[in-house]
């Protein structure tokens, strides 16, 4: 084994730049940490006339990734890229070639880590991807190592510090929508296409990922029912707030009957839910397993350095493997498909607005209607009066296609003028 174990990196922006600083400024913990030294060799980019925040000889750097996968003298692939291709097919010749890959793209894990997973199996290298899942946040290491013995039922987090940080800066400083957009993508949150996030892509690929390593199966990001946070207005936040909630983009993962169902979308949470007080960039992940109970991880979900710490995290550990001539716990959560439960079928609470008829009797066929549809109301409010009229109401747990064969009837009685705003209620003894 040689005395230094040499890494190549694809991508110098937000983490791969902030990555090389940390190997670069921390060379002597991280070779002491890894008990090899470890060199930063070489460095792929699109752009040889960009600025970086490191200062290397030149011939560091080339435009083609290949040159640094097909280097032999190579140990660690880093891949902070981004996207599909080339990404996979980087990633799968750095694997064929006997190298080890540590990589951030959580886009790519969750639709083809099937197949990345395989290739490393049959190579005999390891993958590691701690910063694909809540930026700096240890997740994916506890939740395959430190809770291996353990079940988990449920994993709750706020794992996109993009829309957590929008929906703060709207809560609190009552920033336009675009403005707090504007804002993340300064300072390096965002995907390349901001819709990603918004949208909950971002969110629906990293619970995928956390599904898989949860219950032991793969769940790919197709399988996450998902839903942004585009259409979640400061009318929402207010009234979440007057009932003593705050709007969050959340990803769930859980077991029910058997089978997993996972989503991805705006729900209300009681103030009191640890979940609640996550601001910011800031993401957390909460763990509910059979043994151990409740657990919540919390830290910088995005952004260059705190994704850089979990890389660098990564690399230590395949520097160490490489030295022992060892492998990482496996990656057997990729093989077989998990059997997931129909969002229709998944049992959910809602709060929901209906604009009514002030007059006697409204409430007894609004509450009739949802008893129709066997479900029972938690409670019910009437604000305004006269035309202004409207009912809040918070439903006990039903199914998605209880609420939604209600909502679709509460249009059609007479007293109801519309069904307005609708949200998912979590984080209660219920849910
Ligand atoms: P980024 O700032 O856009 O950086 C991408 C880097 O890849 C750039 O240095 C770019 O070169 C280089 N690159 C892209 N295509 C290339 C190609 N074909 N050949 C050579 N170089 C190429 O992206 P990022 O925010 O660092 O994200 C990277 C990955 O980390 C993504 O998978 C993302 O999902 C993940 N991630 C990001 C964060 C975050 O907070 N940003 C957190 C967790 C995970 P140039 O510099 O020359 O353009
Ligand atoms: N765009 C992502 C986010 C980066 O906002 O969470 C971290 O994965």
């Amino acid at each position: 084994m040689s005395s230094s174990i040499r890494v190549g990196l694809l991508g110098c922006g937000v983490v791969g730049g902030a990555t090389a600083r940390i190997l670069l400024e921390h060379a002597d913990t991280v070779s002491q940490k890894a008990g090899v030294r470890v060199d930063l060799a070489r460095i792929a980019v699109r752009s040889l006339s960009k600025q970086r925040e490191i200062s290397l000889p030149p011939e560091t750097y080339t435009t083609d990734p290949w040159e640094v996968v097909g280097d032999p003298n190579i140990d660690v692939i880093v891949e902070a890229m981004g996207g599909i291709e080339p990404a996979l097919d980087l990633i799968l010749h750095a694997i064929r070639s006997g190298k080890h890959v540590v990589t951030a793209n959580k886009e790519l894990l969750s639709t083809l880590g099937r197949e990345v997973m395989a290739a490393a199996d049959e190579a005999g290298v390891d993958v590691l991807f701690e910063a694909s899942v809540a930026g700096g946040i240890p997740i994916v290491r506890p939740m395959k190592e430190s809770l291996a013995g353990d079940r988990v039922k449920r994993v709750m987090g706020i794992v996109n510090g993009t829309t957590n940080y929008i929906l703060t800066q709207m809560s609190e400083t009552g920033v336009s929508f675009t403005e707090a957009l504007g804002q993340a993508e300064e300072l390096g949150y965002t995907e390349l296409d901001p819709s990603s996030d918004i949208e909950g892509f971002d969110a629906a690929s990293k619970i995928a990922i956390l599904a898989s390593i949860a219950f032991g199966a793969r769940v790919v990001a197709g399988d996450v029912h998902r839903e942004g946070i585009s259409k979640v207005t400061a009318a929402d936040v207010d009234a979440a707030h007057q009932l003593g909630y705050e709007v969050k983009l959340l990803a769930v993962a859980e077991i029910e009957d058997g089978q997993v169902a996972v989503r991805v979308h705006p729900a209300m949470l009681p103030r009191t839910h640890p979940l609640a007080s996550v601001r910011d960039v800031y993401n957390a992940v909460f763990v509910e397993a059979e043994e151990v109970g409740e657990l919540m991880f919390l830290g910088r979900g995005a952004g260059g350095p705190p994704t850089a710490s979990a890389v660098v995290g990564d690399i230590v550990e395949l520097a160490r493997n490489i030295k022992s001539e060892s492998r990482s716990p496996g990656s057997a959560y990729y093989r077989e498909p998990a059997h997931i439960k129909a969002q229709d079928e998944v049992g959910v609470r809602y709060y929901v607005v209906l604009s009514v008829q002030d007059q006697p009797g409204v409430l007894s066929s609004v509450a009739g209607m949802f008893a129709h549809h066997g479900i029972s109301i938690a409670s019910v409010r009437q604000e305004g009066f006269g035309d202004q009229a409207s009912l809040v109401l918070i439903t006990h747990h039903a199914t998605e296609a209880q609420h939604a064969a209600t909502f679709g009837d509460l249009e059609q009685l007479d007293a109801v003028k519309s069904v307005g705003s609708r949200m998912r209620v979590e984080g209660t003894s219920e849910s």
